[in-house]
C-alpha cells in the first residue's frame, strides 16, 4: 500500500535518515523499531506529510505522493509522537473537528465520534475539556481521531504510550482487527514484547539507515537468537547498560 524510495532528511548537514527503503503492506502490521533519535519519527513524519523528504520518493499505492496530497490524507490516520491537542476542547469537540477537517457530513460525525468515544471508555468524559484528561485518555482520543474516517493505512508512533494494561490489551486487539479487515498498519514502537506479539513484519532503523527488514521469525532464523530483545541488541549495539547504570548512580553519590 505504502512504499519508501531512498527515502531521506538531511536537517543542515546531519542525515538522520539515509536512503530508506521499505514497504508497507495491506492486512499486515509493520513495526518500525530502532533506538532513541535513529530517525523513525523523522520518516513518518516526511510519509505523513509533515515534514518534506531532501530526497526519494513516498508511493501510495503505487502513486507517487505530493506534499500536501487531500486524497491521501483521507485515507491516513496518524496518531503522532508529540500530539497537539487543543486542551479547550472537549473530547467529543476534537473528535467533531478532525471529521470536519476531513470533510465528512457532521451527523455521521457526531454518530461514529459519541460510538468510538463510548468504545474507548471515555463517554463520560466527552464534554470535559482535554486540558482535564489523563495521558492515558488523551491518548484514546488521538486513537478515536486517527480511526475516525476509517483509514486505509495507520500509522501510530508510540500510540500505545500511557496506556494502561487494558487499554493495551484492547489496543493490541485493535491492530489485529485493523489489518485483518485489510488495513496496512505501521506501527512505532520501544515495548519489545508488544511487537513481538503484534508484528508479522519488523524493520529496524539504526543511525538512519535500515538494518532489518523481515518477520520476527526471519529475523530469529537468521541471527539464531530466540527474541527480539536479543535481536534487536545484537542489531543497535547497545553496549552494556548494568555497567553504566552503577557509573550514574556512582557519579551522583560521588563527594564533591
Ligand atoms: N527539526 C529538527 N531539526 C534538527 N534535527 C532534528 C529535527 N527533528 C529531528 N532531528 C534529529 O533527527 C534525529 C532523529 O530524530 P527522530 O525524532 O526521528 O528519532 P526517533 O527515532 O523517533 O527517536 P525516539 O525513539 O526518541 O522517538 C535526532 O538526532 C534528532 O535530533
Ligand atoms: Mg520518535
Amino acid at each position: 500500500m505504502l512504499e519508501v524510495r531512498d527515502l531521506t532528511k538531511r536537517f543542515r548537514s546531519t542525515t538522520v535518515v539515509d536512503r530508506v527503503n521499505f514497504v508497507v503492506r495491506a492486512g499486515e502490521i509493520t513495526g518500525y523499531l530502532g533506538p532513541n533519535g535513529s530517525g523513525k519519527s523523522t520518516t513518518v513524519k516526511m510519509m505523513t506529510g509533515l515534514l518534506h523528504p531532501t530526497e526519494g520518493q513516498i508511493l501510495f499505492l503505487g502513486q507517487n505522493l505530493r506534499h500536501g496530497s487531500t486524497s491521501f490524507k483521507q485515507r491516513l490516520g496518524y496518531v503522532p509522537e508529540e500530539p497537539n491537542l487543543y486542551g479547550y476542547l472537549t473530547g467529543l469537540e476534537y473528535l467533531q473537528l478532525a471529521g470536519g477537517l476531513r470533510g465528512l457530513p457532521e451527523k455521521h460525525v457526531d454518530e461514529r465520534a459519541n460510538q468510538l468515544l463510548e468504545l474507548l471508555s471515555l463517554r463520560d468524559s466527552r464534554w470535559a475539556p482535554i486540558s482535564a484528561y489523563s495521558k492515558g485518555m488523551k491518548q484514546r482520543v488521538l486513537i478515536a481521531a486517527a480511526l475516525l474516517h476509517d483509514p486505509d493505512l495507520l500509522i501510530f508512533d508510540e500510540a500505545q504510550s500511557g496506556l494502561d494494561i487494558a487499554n493495551a490489551l484492547l489496543f493490541r486487539h485493535l491492530l489485529h482487527a485493523l489489518a485483518a479487515r485489510g488495513k496496512a498498519v505501521l506501527y512505532i514502537s520501544h515495548v519489545l514484547e508488544f511487537v513481538e506479539k503484534v508484528c508479522e513484519h519488523i524493520i529496524v532503523i539504526y543511525k538512519g539507515r535500515i538494518v532489518a527488514d523481515d518477520s520476527v521469525g526471519g529475523l530469529r532464523k537468521l541471527m539464531q537468537l530466540p527474541n527480539l530483545e536479543e535481536i534487536f541488541a545484537q542489531l543497535v549495539h547497545q553496549g552494556d547498560m548494568e555497567s553504566r547504570a552503577r557509573d550514574i548512580a556512582e557519579l551522583i553519590s560521588k563527594r564533591p
